[in-house]
This record gives structure tokens, sequence and C-alpha cells, in this order.
């Protein structure tokens, strides 16, 4: 863990430039709208070393897979999210030497990033050989307001000489992606045209056929005055650009303004559409200019924030993490599109292939329901009914049957991408993750129409899956579930994964009711979708009460705890804090079979579960499983210590919630992984947001209404957070002391409050 970044409430900053660090800070200042995103890619010429990165929602490649040893039933192609043309570059040129901050001299370099106003900032002098010194200064943002737009401010100034700078903004189409399979370009590029100050590329995607179309207008001031200058262009069969040279004298600053939009064919329909729809948003940009376009950006972003932004007093360090990642979350998804969802690392880089994984529904769907409308958490919800015919197929592609549904555990299109036995096979929990967020969104919202709108459907065919996946055991008299994997990656192949036998079941009985809320309340559309999935009432009912009834789950009488498999306790029992810290993550230390045969945890699935259903345990129960399980979890996955923290705050453990607290919210930043060069844990996010909300807020949301058991940690002076709830906008404040609900909008509210019941009128407030 190394602490590199300077705190600030509002800002992450670099300084100083430190090429060993640039991955890992491309990574951490990247920029997205929920349409496109990018990392913190320089603009002018780099030579050293940097992963490239310009990504836009939607549009991937079918990757070839690459796979050892072939097993029936993987899918044909890994689908990515690609590195598409970058639109950012712009190269400087000072009397015949190129900006290049891998050869030049570079002094008080600083890269920050504003996340209030979600805009990435760059200063430095560069030194060339020569003795030429310039000052650069760029601020870039993506609209927010506009999500085909980006912008790039970008001056220089000549401090000790007179000469001629050049400008060349371009936009290259020769790119790749650093995890191709078969180092294969995905890209072909259609067109690329440039006319004076203005260029344009067209770019289709390899077997996907996604087009996408880049437009570049830009202008060129001196000492603040729009200057007139010819361009000369330049064009290959990938890449446009557009050069111009300007005379200065010492002190003189030159800036280039580059408005550039990014179409793609996913909303326009046509290479045409895209090229003059795109030229009208690139000239608007230009006409509005960046000053005006930037206001507006962010009025949007102040709107965001006064929806969902947390205020911890206090403690910098935990401010400025839950920003960060509260920030990462907001530019990663808007919830405009519904065939759009979010991948592991959102915008941030390429690992995990851009893909949907059981992360949306388990970490991220609790944090757009309380800080966005409600259709944003709804179209998470509907990009999974839209593909639940794929994942009929899926399943029938492993030999299920009738209608039965396995989600993929990695997917763009609905369809399977992962290719490893024990996790396309065998992580089968994240169809329970599915049913849970249908509950958890109308929970939530008391939207129960969704049901019978989408909801039922999914929950008949995950329920089917989860019917023939288990087996009834002579043996045990009971069902059983053979051969599954867990959230706990380090365990494969095991029976009986408690975490994932408690997914089923509480599925099955959760679609039992929700089949008889459909049947008595929308009568018409029960018939429609029993019509529709052919689903035989008595008989299948029949069979799920009976798993409900009858199912195992391991559970050791000694030591009164639930057990995360049948053989767990047969492992050798050793303590994290028995582990060589050298030898940590054991992932990139110990052989595969070393860890599969350890009884240390990547995460406890059993706590997963618990902290799924809380409400089901008593205290006592969460803390002996607690006890027995976190000493033994190495919270190797970004996933992992958000929720031990909430765990640890319900039983009072509030050292240990605020030390996993850090851990989760400052992950990326203090790279706790020592991996954030590949990209940022965006729905480790969503996580991080919970152990704030739920964790140290105390909120819990039952059917009838929110409860709050909240508690400051002792360095902390005070918190303070937003939510959503229904028709009610509610601020909670929480110090060491009082805690205090204001009803700021919507009508009169029940809340329980520390265990006791209040109402608070409307725009009325409770302090206790
Ligand atoms: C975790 C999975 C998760 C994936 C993507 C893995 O390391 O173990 O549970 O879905 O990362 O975040």
């Amino acid at each position: 863990m190394k602490e590199y970044y300077k705190k600030d409430e509002w800002k992450i900053i670099e300084e100083g430039f430190n090429p060993d660090m640039h991955e890992a800070s491309e990574s951490i200042f990247s920029l997205g709208n929920g349409r496109m995103g990018q990392r913190a890619n320089f603009e002018e010429k780099y030579s050293g070393k940097s992963l490239q990165g310009t990504y836009i929602a939607g549009v991937y490649y079918p990757d070839k897979t690459r796979v050892g040893w072939w097993k029936n039933g993987y899918p044909e192609y890994f689908a990515k999210v690609l590195n598409a043309p970058n639109w950012i570059g712009i190269l400087v040129d000072v009397d015949g030497l190129a900006l290049d901050l891998n050869t030049v001299k570079v002094k008080n370099f600083r890269r920050e990033l504003d996340m209030k106003q979600a805009c990435l900032r760059r200063s430095f002098i560069a030194v060339f050989p020569n003795g030429h010194e310039i000052e650069i200064k760029t601020s870039r943002f993506l609209s927010i307001v506009n999500d085909e737009l980006g912008v790039i401010r970008y001056s220089v100034k000549a401090l000790n000489f007179a000469g001629t700078i050049h400008f060349t903004p371009f936009i290259d189409g020769d790119i790749r992606n650093e995890d191709s399979n078969y180092d294969e370009q995905f890209w072909d590029t259609l067109e690329c045209k440039v006319d004076n100050a203005s260029a344009f590329l067209l770019a289709k995607t390899r077997k996907s056929e996604f087009l996408v179309g880049m437009t570049m207008l830009y202008e060129v001031t001196k000492n603040n005055s729009i200057l007139k200058l010819s361009s000369e262009p330049i064009r290959n069969d990938k890449y446009v650009a557009s050069q111009v040279s300007i005379e200065v004298q010492k002190n003189d600053e030159v800036e280039i303004f580059k408005y550039v939009s990014v179409l793609s064919s996913l909303n326009h329909s046509s290479p045409g559409k895209i090229a003059i729809n795109g030229r009208k948003v690139a000239e608007e940009g230009l006409q509005r200019k960046y000053d005006s376009l930037f206001k507006d950006h962010i009025a949007a972003w102040d709107e965001k924030w006064l929806h969902s932004d947390i205020i911890i007093k206090g403690d910098e360090a935990a401010q400025q993490g839950i920003r960060f990642n509260i920030f990462h979350l907001n530019q990663t998804y808007t919830g405009k599109d519904e065939r759009l969802n979010i991948g592991p690392k959102g915008f941030t880089g390429e690992k995990y292939g851009g893909s949907t994984y059981w992360d949306t529904e388990a970490f991220l769907i609790p944090f757009y329901l309380s800080t966005a409308p409600q259709d944003v958490a709804r179209n998470l919800l509907v990009y999974r009914y839209k593909h639940l015919g794929k994942a009929i197929e899926n399943a029938e592609k492993l030999g299920f049957h009738s209608g039965a549904a396995l989600y993929p555990m990695v997917t763009i299109n609905g369809e399977e991408c992962h290719n490893e036995w024990e996790i396309t096979f065998e992580e089968i929990h994240r169809n329970g993750a599915i049913a849970f967020a249908i509950y958890n969104y109308i929970r939530y919202t008391g939207r129960e129409d969704y049901l019978a709108e989408y909801g039922l459907e999914v929950l008949i065919g995950i329920s089917r899956f989860w019917k023939q996946r288990v087996n009834w055991s002579d043996v045990k008299g009971q069902y059983v579930m053979l051969g599954v994997t867990g959230p706990n990656e380090y365990e494969n192949n095991v029976n009986n994964n408690w975490y994932t036998s408690k997914m089923a079941v509480w599925t099955l009985e959760y679609t039992l009711k929700a089949i008889d809320y459909v049947m008595e309340v929308h009568p018409a559309r029960y018939t429609e979708i029993t019509e529709a999935t052919s689903f035989n009432h008595e008989r299948e009912i029949a069979a799920w009460n009976d798993v409900v009834q009858n199912m195992y789950f391991p559970y050791s009488e000694n030591l009164k705890v639930f057990l995360q498999q049948d053989g767990y306790l047969d492992k050798e029992q050793k303590m994290a804090s028995e582990l060589d810290p050298a030898e940590r993550p054991i992932n990139q230390h110990w052989s595969w079979d070393r860890i599969l045969r350890s009884c240390f945890l990547k995460q406890a699935d059993v706590l997963q579960g618990i902290y799924t259903f809380e409400d089901h345990f008593d205290a006592e129960e969460i803390k002996r499983n607690f006890d027995f399980y976190e000493p033994r979890t190495l919270h190797e996955s970004s996933l992992s210590p958000c929720v031990h923290s909430i765990l640890a705050n319900r039983i009072g453990y509030i050292h240990k919630a605020y030390d996993l607290y850090l851990r989760t919210s400052r992950l990326d930043l203090d790279d706790y992984n020592h991996e954030v060069r590949e990209g940022l844990h965006i729905t480790s996010m969503g996580g991080t947001w919970m152990s704030v909300v739920y964790g140290f807020g105390g909120l819990r949301v039952t059917e009838e209404m929110l409860h709050f058991d909240p508690v400051v940690p002792e360095n902390w002076e005070s918190l303070s957070f937003k939510i959503m709830y229904r028709e009610n906008m509610l601020r909670i404040n929480i110090n060491k002391t009082t805690t205090v609900i204001d009803n700021e909008s919507g009508p009169e509210i029940r809340v329980m409050l520390k265990g006791k019941k209040y109402v608070i009128g409307k725009g009325k407030q409770l302090s206790v």
C-alpha cells in the first residue's frame, strides 16, 4: 500500500512526474460520461510506458477464445469493450523538437482530477535539450450534458525564447487492445477526411460491425485572441491530422481548443448520419466554446453531487476516498440506455472486457437506487430481462432444459463470454444475485408491478435452473448442490457451498411469492406469462416447494457456524495473520493448487450470504460467523472488504469496520492489490458506498420502512449523506451524539431510528 496522491477533499493530485507511476495514474485520473470514457493518457506524444485506452460503452469485439483444454460448453469468444480510435491527441513541436515527457526535462508537474467539476487538468514546465522552456497547462472533460462530445484546452507558453510552435491535433485509428488474444487489430478504418481545421475518421469493428465516427474541430488563440491560420492536412489510411504553426515571442501563450464528437452505430443508423450528426455536435461545441460548455457540464455534475455526495468531516483520507468512488460510479453509468451495463473496470482499463458480472446486481444497484431516479436502477434490471432468452440458451448448452435460465458470469450481449470451467460452469451464484436484485428494487421502490412487467419471467427461468441444478441425496435424505464455486474463488468444485444454496432456496421461495402476487393482482398478465413460459403451475410449484423444504445446508454443530462448503473444516485451519506479508496477495505468490487446499478465503461466502439476508439472523449468529470467517479472509477480491465492513459495524466492531472501509474506499488510490495500472475497481466502488451508508449510516431497508442505526468512527466528526427513497429525499446527518434526518422533499415518512419508530412530516426534521 502506498500513499502517493495528495490528500484533498475534492481533488486527486499528483505532484512531480514519475514515469513508473504513469500507468497507474492513467487509471486513477480516468474520465467518463456514461457513453464513453478514457484513461488519462497524455494529449502530446509520450514514448514512455503507457496503456492507451479510449472506450465507447456497448461497442465490443468478440475476440476468439483462447484456452488450453477446450471443454464443451465454453463460449466461442470473449466479448471485449474496445480500445477505440484515439481522439485526444495533440502533437506539440517547438522549433523542430517534439514535446515528449519521456525525453524532455520536466519541472513542476502536477496532474489533478477535479471530482466536483469532472475535469482532468495538468500543468508542467518542459525544458528541451536546446534550453527552450515552455509551460503547459491542459484541461479536458467529457461532457455529461452531451455525452457524444469531448473537449480539450491545451496551452503552451514560451518562457525563454522566440520561435515556432506547431500543433498537430489528430485522430488515430491505428490502435490495439493490449488484451487481444491473437494480437489482431479489431478495427478497420473506413474513411479519413481532413479539411482546414476539421477532420473526420470513421472506423468499423471487425466481426461485430459497430461503426464509430469521430469529428474534430479546433481553434487556436494567441494571448487570448483567435488566430486565423492556414493548416496543413495530414492523412493516411488510419490517421487524420491537421497541422498549424504559430510564431511566438518570449512570454506569448498559445492555446488550442479541440472539440471532438464521438458517435456510434448504437445510436445512429448509417455512416452518413454518423458523419452529419457528428459534424453538428462538434460544430455546436466550437460555437459554444470551452467555457460555456464547461459551465453546463459543471452544473449537471453539481446536480449529481447534490444527490449522491457523502460528507465526512474530520478525516480527509476517508472523505477523498468516498468521493473518488462516487465520482467514478457517476461517470461510468448514467442509466440513460438500458442496453448498457457496468464493467468491473468501467472506462479505466481493458481487464474483464468491459463486460457485466454479478457485481452489478450485488454491489452497484443499491448505490443507483438511493442516489438516482428510479429508472436508472430499473434499466439495469431490464438489461437482464432482455437477455433472458440468451440465458435460457446458455443453460441449454450446459444440458438444462424446459426454460431453465443460467445467466452468464460475464457478458456484454447476453451470451456467456467466460471460459474457465470453475467460473463459467460453477460460479452459478450469479443467478441468485440477479433474482435478489429484483426483490431489492421492489423492496426499495415499492414498484411491485415490476414483477408482472418483467420480473416474474426472469424469476421463473432462474428457479427452474435451481430446481434442475440440485439433486436428491439418498445418503443425506436431502437435496444437495454439487460441484460449485462460490464467490470465494479460492475453492473450486466444492459441494454444498452454503451461500449458493442459500441464494437458490431463497430464489425459489421468492418466486413462489411473486407468482401469488401476479396471479392475484395481474391475472391476465399471469396467464400471458404462464403461456409464454409453458409454466406448469401445479407440478413446478410442488417441485420447488419440495426443494425449499428439503435443502441441505452445511453447518458445524461444534462451532455453531454455517460452513463455507462440506469439506471446509477438513482443511488445515490457519489465520490470515499467520501469513508472511511478502506472500500476499497469495494469488501472485502461491501455486493454484496450494491456494485451493488452504483454508484462506478470497472473500467469505457465508458472510456475503449473511449480509444479503441479514434479517434472517440474530446478532449472536452474525458475530459467531464473522469471528470465525473474517480472520481466515484475505480480502483479495476487491468485492470483499466492503461487505465485511458493513457486518463489522453491525456487530459493533467499529475499528475493524473503519479499517476495512479505508481499504475499500482507497483500494485504488493506495493500490492495495498492486494492480491499479490495469484499471480501477469500479464495481467494488458501489460496495464502498454501501459500507458508508449501510455500514456507518446503519441503513437497512425493509418492506415497510427505512431503518437507521448509525455510528461514526472515532476519528470522524460527522457523516452526512442523502438518499432518495420512493417519493422522498432524505438528508441524514450523524455526529457523535446526534442523528438528524431531514425530510427535504416528499410526503410524511415513517422511519426507524435506533430501534424506535418516528414519523417525519413533509419538509420536517427529526433530531435524536
Ligand atoms: C471476483 C468476482 C468478480 C470479478 C469481477 C473477481 O476477482 O472474485 O466475484 O465478479 O472479480 O469484479
